[in-house]
């Protein structure tokens, strides 16, 4: 790590994705870009490999992009000549359609590649596809995929030929998931440091506990996970979090709860008795909020959402504590950010500063 972890430093106020009472979005100032030299990165995969000035660099870089999603023509000319091809082994609304618009957004060319109809199907390995894609001439690569590691494997294989952009692999880790809440997290609360993020759920499942874990300790957060036991991974508290299976002791004083899906599609038989039950001792209500946590708490939820079992809808659509949609817009600047950072060469960024006012 090569700076303070403790805070990041917040420019002003920035509100990419925050609601105005008017309904209207108030989004990012046109801030300075950091240092386009400090970013090395080809390939954004592990959350837990990210230092704090390279998140610091992507959540400015995503402040600076805020403000091309509130005008007319959402379009500038950053990534032009930059061809992105999107891989979804799993459904996805928000992180597929975001990294799509993302690239538009910076006129980059887009495929969203069709695993259903492609030679995955008679069989062609990941490895081939990609290299298929990258014989014709693909930049970046953003994939999402059922087995942990495959987005590493990917980087391994093609280095700095490729830029591989990790939108969730299996239960590991996904990053622009990670990076998003944070931005999110930080338009309210500036300072993150000793705050209390509490995550609820389906612990066990979930790449993006990991991922938000990973992300929200570098900045000094204090994390809890609570779940059934049998949703709680045996070694979760290495992570550096701590543990419940009591959701009253987890929210107690909670600033944050980040409330999460549970996966039907992953449950093998017997994890929980019957998902009455879970909703009974720790779906998210206002009554559990009101009691437990802070009185300004703020309520997460990375979607999609199982309303009237994880989270009551009437806690998910008060605007004066969720940040749900929030996050979805801050997922597209932060999936601008990482694609303009990974897919420009430190000299290409340099010149790209220089016309600010237009490009980014
Ligand atoms: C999450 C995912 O796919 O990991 N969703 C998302 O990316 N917004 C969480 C989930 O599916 O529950």
């Amino acid at each position: 790590m090569t700076t303070n972890a403790s805070s990041i430093p917040s420019e002003g106020t920035f509100n990419v994705g925050d609601h105005s009472s008017s309904g209207a979005f108030l989004l990012g100032q046109n801030l300075p870009l950091v240092d386009p030299a400090l970013w090395k990165r080809r390939h954004a995969i592990d959350s837990a490999s990210f230092t704090a000035q390279e998140v610091q660099i992507v959540l400015q870089t995503a402040r600076s992009f805020g403000h091309i999603l509130s005008r007319p023509i959402k379009k500038v000319p950053t990534l032009r000549g930059k061809v992105v091809v999107n891989m979804f082994y799993e459904n996805s609304t928000r992180t597929s359609t975001s990294f799509a618009l993302a690239a538009q957004y910076l006129s980059a060319d887009l495929i969203n590649f069709n695993v259903s109809t492609s030679s995955v199907k008679k069989g062609e390995s990941l490895i081939d596809t990609a290299e298929t894609l990258a014989a014709m001439g693909t930049d970046a690569v953003v994939i999402r995929h059922s087995s942990s590691g495959v987005c590493q494997q990917l980087a391994n294989y093609f280095g700095d030929r490729l830029c591989i952009l990790n939108a969730g692999d299996g239960y590991h880790d996904h990053p622009t998931q990670g990076l998003l809440d944070l931005l999110t997290i930080q338009s309210r609360l500036p300072e993150i440091s000793g705050k209390k993020v509490v995550i609820v759920g389906d612990i066990l499942h979930s790449r993006v506990a990991r991922s938000n874990i990973y992300l929200l300790k570098l900045f000094g957060a204090n994390v809890h996970v609570v779940a059934p036991a049998t949703l709680l991974p045996v070694d979760i508290e290495r992570l550096g979090c701590t543990a419940h299976t009591k959701i009253e002791e987890a929210l107690d004083g909670a600033d944050v709860v980040m409330c999460l899906r549970m996966q039907l599609e992953r449950q093998s038989s017997g994890l929980i008795p019957a998902m009455s039950e879970y909703t009974r001792f720790y779906c998210i209500t206002k009554e559990r909020l009101k009691r437990h946590c802070q009185p300004n708490v703020l309520l997460m939820h990375p979607g999609p959402m199982n309303r009237g079992i994880e989270i009551a809808s009437d806690v998910a659509d008060d605007l004066a504590l969720s940040l749900i949609t929030n996050q979805v817009t801050n997922g597209v600047a932060i999936r601008m950010a990482l694609l303009y950072l990974c897919l420009s060469t430190p000299t290409e960024r340099s010149v790209l500063l220089r016309f600010q006012g237009d490009s980014v």
